[in-house]
């Protein structure tokens, strides 16, 4: 906060010198806010607080009296560029935090390196911005520039991932239950097969990836409870579709007679798709082998209309509002929650009801603009 108040004395002067990194700025929409939902049943991850109660704001509020004649400067260290999900979240944070919402955002696409990550954290820091987002690549390995921010002044707000350093270290946290979208996704599939057997390929996310180890952390959860149901393997595609293809190509050489295949988001599920069609395995409510995916991004949720993914479990991209309106409170002195929840549904293929998800429809996809 301190370090936030001298920043706005010398915005105009440092200007020029923010653009750092791949700072573009979109043209400025009113800033898309989050649905603002209450939590769902699930819990917060153990070591939160519960999830903040408060809405998120309907449209981007004007800044705060305080910053008036200058602008709030934000940087944020996303994760890269991997996924239809990312595309929408970096253009969310892009359009809300844009100069005509009273912002200069110094936006750094770390391309998956997490040394390149925390060297944008730093980086943010000599340059004095008043706050940090920070979506971390990975959760460990933060303690030491997260201190440095914090012997900085600067609020950090850790978005849509989140990391294992002690609380204390930022200021606030955001983001998806990940932990609950892979139990979401188990409770599904043992709803779906009713005491069926199963023999189940996992394609993971990205290594370290709170996402990744929230999702297995959660799906093994309701497995541990199925003795019919054997995992044959679990390995990385990297939330990509072209790492969804390659383990997907593997799996097919090494594995026969699977009948499950879960996917931690919805490019990986393209390209496991891929591998199947070019191997003639069928797949999809009327096929072999069963499709679950995460990320119920736009593309999904057609492949989830189209009945070729079983069950696809939301992760919401769109966050930013939640990180502008703690910021905004923060610049107004007021206190922040801990931890504020973004609220996931899930989604399954016409013909398929289910406790845990919404039936596809076109009314549905309709509404997904991401
Ligand atoms: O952290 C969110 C995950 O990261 C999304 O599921 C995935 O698509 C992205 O790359």
């Amino acid at each position: 906060m301190k370090k936030r108040m001298l920043s706005v004395l010398l915005s105009t002067a440092m200007v020029a010198a923010m653009l750092v990194g791949c700072g573009s700025q979109a043209a400025a929409p009113a800033a898309e806010a989050p649905a603002a939902e209450a939590p769902a049943e699930e819990e917060a991850p153990a070591e939160e607080e519960a999830p903040a109660e408060e809405e998120a704001p309907a449209e981007e509020e004007a800044p705060a009296a305080e910053e008036a004649g200058g602008l709030i400067k934000v940087g944020f260290a996303q994760v890269g560029h991997e996924s239809d999900w990312r595309a929408a979240n970096t253009q969310n944070y892009q359009d809300t935090f844009s100069e005509a919402n009273g912002y200069e955002l110094s936006f750094v696409d770390c391309d998956n390196d997490n040394a390149a990550q925390i060297e944008a954290v730093r980086s943010f820091i000599e340059q004095g911005v008043d706050y940090i987002c920070i979506a971390p690549i990975e959760t460990a390995g933060w303690d030491t520039v997260l201190q440095e921010a914090q012997d900085a002044g600067i609020d950090v707000l850790i978005v849509d991932r989140s990391v294992d350093a002690s609380d204390s270290l930022y200021t606030t946290a955001l983001g998806c239950d990940m932990v609950a979208e892979g139990e979401t996704a188990g409770k599904w599939l043992e709803e779906y097969l009713n005491g069926a057997e199963a023999k189940i390929l996992v394609i993971e996310g990205s290594v370290g990836a709170s996402a990744t180890l929230g999702r297995s952390e959660g799906f093994n959860n309701i497995a541990a409870n199925h003795s019919e149901w054997e995992i044959l393997d679990s390995q990385s595609g990297d939330f990509t579709q072209a790492g969804g293809q390659e383990v997907m190509e593997s799996y097919i050489k090494s594995y026969q007679g699977f009948n499950v295949v879960v996917c931690q988001n919805d490019n990986e599920a393209y390209g496991a798709m891929d591998a199947m069609d070019a191997a003639g395995i069928t797949y999809g409510v009327d096929g072999d082998v069963t499709i679950i995916s995460y990320d119920a991004t736009h593309d999904g949720l057609q492949y989830t209309l189209d009945g070729k993914i079983s069950c696809n479990v939301e992760c919401n991209p769109l966050q930013a509002g939640f990180a502008a309106d703690v910021i905004q409170k923060l610049a107004a002195g007021e206190s922040v929650d801990k931890w504020t929840l973004v609220v996931d549904e899930a989604f399954v293929a016409p013909g398929i009801e289910s406790q845990y998800a919404n039936t596809m429809s076109d009314e549905l996809l309709a509404g997904r603009a991401y």
